[in-house]
């Protein structure tokens, strides 16, 4: 049997997604569990923490062996547990006996940087960036409306928008899905503000493209990639997320909301809608290859994906650990194919390490 470990920085995290993935194992000849990554016991090498258990459908509480293959679905912030696990997961990743489903991808910028060399550089927004308040004022001095975003962020957060206008630099923010503005009439108060900002946090900035529907609301395609049983490449679905009116952010964790992209693409002008899909197809397959190339194997990928009114197409964000909500809520005849996906993989790559595990034994035996 395949063991096949989920790990989290909380054992509840992801409660549903982990459940549904769990109950479904069995019947793939997979073992599941799930850990945190400081659960491991350095000297013992096992670790603590849950072994599903198929005929009761729960989790007992349990001490293991790593399992073979990981998937990873640590998510990180500021805080000290992050700044724990993330060096035992790297070195969990430099472990030839242990797998990982997908090896995650690096900051905003060491991906814009790689994408930006490719023949994906044309769909990419500007991207530099920046420590000192000087260089976002020359930002702001060349394009009028610039974007501020955490090279290490995720789910909208930390991302600012910042406008020349009359009266002084308008900065907008979004907390909590409430839209915070600042107005600086003052250039002084605001490179204090911008130093204090840039010093907390690594930030790249980027021209403001205007990604608005109709409405004013902000709005992005979010595509989801994974591969299948055969470790191919697959579109499983894209949806349309839309955030607030004169907002900036499309996330759903910014209180965006989640629509089928058929039912926005059916009602933009016919030769427009040809253009948009064929670059959008276009591009999803031309993504993983460019990321594969230069980066470890992945599993899955969350494309964001931005279109302005005349048709323009821009990459705006690759996640390796994405969320299924978008996809969940737009075509939710998907589930069972999203829950059934990792097990699948993990079977892929659970018989290509056993079929090498053997050929290795086969070879040193008489040595
Ligand atoms: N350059 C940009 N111009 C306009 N809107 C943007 C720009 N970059 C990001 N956005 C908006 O902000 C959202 C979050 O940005 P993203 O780069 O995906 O960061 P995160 O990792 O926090 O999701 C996007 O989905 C989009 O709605
Ligand atoms: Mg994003």
């Amino acid at each position: 049997m395949i063991k096949f470990g989920i790990m989290a920085l909380h054992l509840n995290s992801e409660n549903k997604y982990v459940n549904e993935i769990a109950s479904r194992a069995a019947s793939f000849g997979i073992e599941c569990f799930r850990f945190i990554p400081s659960q491991i016991n350095p000297v013992t090498m096992l670790v603590t923490g849950h072994r599903y258990d198929t005929e009761r459908s729960r989790w007992n509480a349990a001490e293991f062996p790593i399992p073979d293959i990981l998937y990873d679905r640590c998510f990180y912030g500021d805080d000290r547990h992050s700044k724990q696990c993330i060096p035992i997961v790297s070195w969990l990743k430099n472990n030839p006996d242990i797998t990982f489903l997908g090896y995650g991808l690096p900051n905003k910028l060491e991906i814009y940087e790689v994408l930006a060399s490719s023949p994906l550089a044309p769909y990419l927004p500007a991207s530099k960036p920046v420590s000192l308040p000087e260089e976002v004022l020359n930002e702001l001095k060349r394009h009028r409306k610039i974007i501020l975003k955490p090279v290490n962020g995720s789910g909208g957060n930390g991302i600012y928008y910042l406008e020349v206008q009359k009266e002084g630099i308008l900065a907008k923010t979004e907390k909590q899905g409430n839209q915070v503005n600042y107005l600086f009439s003052i250039k002084s108060k605001l490179s204090r503000w911008l130093e204090s900002l840039l010093t907390k946090k690594k930030f790249l900035v980027q021209p403001y493209l205007q990604l608005t529907d109709d409405q004013d609301r902000p709005f992005d395609v979010r595509v989801l990639l994974q591969k299948d049983a055969n470790g191919h490449w697959l579109e499983r679905g894209r949806g349309i997320r839309t955030g607030k009116k004169d907002g900036i952010l499309s996330n759903l964790s910014a209180g965006g909301v989640a629509a089928p992209f058929r039912a926005w693409v059916d009602k933009v002008d016919p030769s427009l809608k040809n253009f948009i899909c064929e670059e959008l197809d276009e591009l999803l397959v031309k993504i993983p290859a460019v990321l594969e190339d230069s980066f470890m194997p992945l599993f899955e990928l969350g494309v964001d994906i931005g279109i302005t009114k005349d048709g323009a197409v821009w990459i705006l964000d690759l996640n390796s650990k994405p969320g299924r909500k978008v996809i969940l809520q737009s075509l939710p005849h998907l589930q069972e194919e999203l829950f059934s996906a990792p097990l699948l993989y993990a079977k892929k790559i659970g018989s290509a390490v056993q079929k090498e595990r053997k050929r290795y034994n086969e070879k040193t035996l008489s040595n």
